[in-house]
């Protein structure tokens, strides 16, 4: 149990981690432009380290994607599809990996028995090249958002988070030139989707493109995808007991975002304490109309066009 002193120590260095941040998305760690993506620094020298010492199994299943995308939802998803069950919130059960390996202990990650569920929001171009390697035999599974969405979700995630250290969010106008910017961790937005999005159209068997609305408009399809793609296709008589709606249901936002597990904290980035109940907001598709400008809403989309244009890949 941590003393009160302690607590209070833990406390201050959360605001002077606050205070340290140079853009408007907030970070404890400064962001750096590494290889054309904003990464903090720990997640930089995660980056080195997980490329010399992480050995990736051939059954090994990344979840990637880029923060706010449906991440939480989609380890949920491909646990359930994996065990048959979930008791727990999703990141307890899918580690992330560039983060959740502080001091790069990898012994909790080889610890895990065969098949391992592992995440990532780093770029395809970051990952280690053993994961990337054709004859690894790994798969990875990528969600994507609308990019309005994500800003909003980004957004309210972040403002919820600066509140709850006692500290005034920035203006939206200049948290969304930031976003617009690419200054987002792990952004830009585009180029990170295009990454995995060209790895799926030249490896199908190895990368799983999902899109969160798809997820919203038919998650059975989309959980008999997923099964599939990891090779634990549903049998007739799990079909026929109704399995597939009963994890579609334990997966669902309601379910979720009410288990018990989510009044605890959640550790990020090394040293920020979040409520786990923070990953659960609306879980809708459009919620961008209820913060953003047409202005702001034309500019995105213009990006987007922009950025995915001629890529096969449309919103
Ligand atoms: P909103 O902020 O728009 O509500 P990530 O997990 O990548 O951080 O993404 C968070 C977003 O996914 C949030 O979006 C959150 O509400 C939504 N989400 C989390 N669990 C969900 C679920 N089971 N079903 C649908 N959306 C979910």
């Amino acid at each position: 149990k941590l003393s009160k002193v302690s607590l209070e120590e833990a406390e201050r260095n959360k605001r002077q981690a606050f205070n340290d941040t140079p853009h408007f998305f907030l970070h404890h760690h400064k962001l750096c432009n590494y290889k054309g993506f904003w990464l903090s620094e720990n997640v930089v020298t995660n980056v080195e380290l997980l490329r010399d010492g992480f050995a990736p199994r051939p059954t090994d299943v990344f979840i990637a994607s880029h923060p706010k995308c449906g991440t939480t939802w989609l380890k949920g998803l491909a646990f359930a599809a994996l065990n048959r069950l979930l008791t727990l919130n999703p990141h307890e059960c899918v580690p992330l990996l560039e983060v959740t390996l502080q001091g790069m202990n990898l012994s909790y990650v080889e610890s895990m028995s065969s098949p391992r569920l592992l995440s990532f929001h780093l770029p395809a171009s970051m990952l280690p090249t053993s994961i990337n390697d054709v004859f690894s035999n790994c798969r990875i599974i990528y969600v994507c958002r609308e990019t309005k969405d994500v800003f909003t979700s980004t957004w309210h995630f972040y403002q919820t988070l600066i509140e709850s250290v006692g500290m005034k969010p920035p203006p939206i106008e200049d948290a969304f030139e930031s976003f617009c910017g690419g200054v987002v961790p792990y952004g830009p937005i585009w180029e990170h989707v295009l990454e995995y999005w060209r790895e799926s159209q030249q490896k199908p068997g190895k990368v799983l493109f999902l899109r969160y609305e798809e997820m919203i408009e038919d998650p059975r399809r989309i959980l008999r995808m997923i099964a599939q793609f990891m090779g634990c296709e549903f049998s007739k008589e799990e079909e026929n007991t109704g399995l597939v709606d009963k994890l579609v249901e334990l997966c669902g936002f309601n379910s979720l975002s009410n288990i018990e597990e989510n009044k605890h904290e959640l550790i990020i980035d090394g040293n920020i304490k979040i409520k786990k109940s923070l990953f659960f907001r609306k879980g809708l598709v459009g919620d961008w109309a209820n913060l953003l400008t047409p202005e702001m809403a034309q500019r995105l989309d213009e990006i987007t066009q922009e950025k995915f244009n001629g890529s096969g890949l449309n919103f």
